[in-house]
């Protein structure tokens, strides 16, 4: 996607050092745009726990990139410490973020590649071409879902005599998320293309407003009509049919079709059910989890309490941060919940669409039977 005319992707190998690894620091959006360097798995680990990163294919993407970037560091060590350097290397990234399955994934897929090739030079190679092909695969998926979306919006579209589709969003699940498109942005965006009127509400997201300082952003920079709102006004807007449908991302869905995404989710998708508001999500197959059958396993970040009780902003033209509750009270930061399949309309995938079941899973998955 673009950012002032110019078209990026949320990660890539620098083009005049390939053994630098760069990222957008997100935590400075929607007021500065930063891109940043990362030389080192250390680097790469704290990009992802402190969220520079952040949206579930982004994670996996970049904990590729942090195996790439291992392996480069390891092999200026000897080779007997060589594998205990990259498995270390594997376990950083890992503990970083419990939620988004992608992690999980992408490092699978990695440790699996590098194992397999035998010798030092070739596991170098290894590492950076699975890292690139797991980016590459992930942009393409996201493309995929927005074209799989796309029908949904333009049926409703057509039953509203030009008037715009208007889409609730939560969190972002943009191409600030992923590695391009987005997720439940990637429909948006085509039928923005393809001349469908379009508006979108962001949810503001809190504590860390991802909606109204990253969704937003986004949107604003590819010219959609959207509206930021606070995160308890979409029962109000679904009570007055101001919502046609609400996408949202996920990190982590169960083959039997619950979905974990961002707190406040859950509620949005109550509403929707009580509003008969179609309520869908949309996801590429690695945020599918095939080992979990019920939703309410998934392990469930909890963050710093600060995140609840200091607001960041732009004061004076420098970027500030606030205290916004008194200073001694505790703070609870549950990251995400899980919403139950029966909530869910149906699944946006890079397979198409499907319900939220384990047959509607299955039904497009089916290398996956048994
Ligand atoms: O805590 P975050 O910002 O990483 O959470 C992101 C989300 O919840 C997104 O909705 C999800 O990762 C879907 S990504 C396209």
């Amino acid at each position: 996607m673009k950012v002032n005319g110019q078209p990026y992707r949320t990660i890539w190998l620098k083009p005049d050092n390939p053994e630098i690894v760069q990222i957008i620091d997100q935590r400075h959006l929607p007021h500065q745009f930063v891109i940043e360097d990362l030389k080192t798995v250390t680097q790469a680990a704290a990009a992802i726990k402190d969220m520079h990163v952040r949206g579930a294919p982004l994670i996996g993407a970049t904990a590729a990139f942090g195996m790439y970037l291992a392996v480069l560091q390891a092999a200026k060590t000897s080779r007997d410490s060589f594998d205990d350097a990259v498995n270390a290397a594997a376990e950083t990234l890992h503990a970083t973020r419990p939620t988004a399955i992608n992690l999980a994934w992408a490092l699978e897929r990695m440790n699996t590649g590098i194992a397999a090739a035998d010798n030092i030079p070739a596991k170098i190679e290894t590492a950076r071409q699975l890292a690139v092909e797991i980016a590459e695969e992930e942009a393409e998926a996201c493309r995929m879902i927005g074209e799989h979306g796309l029908d949904l919006i333009k049926e409703i579209s057509e039953k509203k005599d030009g008037r715009p589709v208007n889409i609730l969003t939560h969190c972002n699940a943009g191409w600030l998320a992923c590695v391009d498109y987005g997720t439940a942005t990637a429909p948006i965006y085509a039928a923005h293309d393809a001349g469908i009127p379009v508006h979108v509400w962001v949810d503001e997201t809190r504590p860390r407003n991802q909606g109204a300082r990253i969704t937003a952003w986004e949107l604003g920079q590819h010219g959609v009509p959207h509206t930021v709102i606070v995160d308890n006004v979409g029962g109000h807007l679904m009570q007055h049919r101001m919502v046609d449908m609400v996408i949202v991302g996920t990190d982590r869905t169960t083959y039997t079709g619950d979905v974990a995404n961002k707190i406040g989710t859950y509620l949005k998708a109550l509403a929707a059910k009580d509003n008969g508001v179609p309520f869908y999500v949309a996801l590429p197959a690695s945020t599918i989890d095939w080992q979990i059958r019920d939703g309410f396993e998934i392990p469930i970040e909890q963050r710093n309490a600060d995140e609840v009780k200091i607001i960041q902003g732009l004061h004076d033209g420098e970027i500030k941060h606030v205290l916004l509750t008194p200073a001694d009270s505790p703070a609870a930061n549950y990251a995400f919940d899980v919403t139950p399949a029966r909530l869910v309309d149906a699944l946006i995938t890079d397979r198409g669409v499907c319900p939220a079941s384990e047959e509607g899973v299955l039904s497009l998955f089916p290398e996956k039977k048994g």
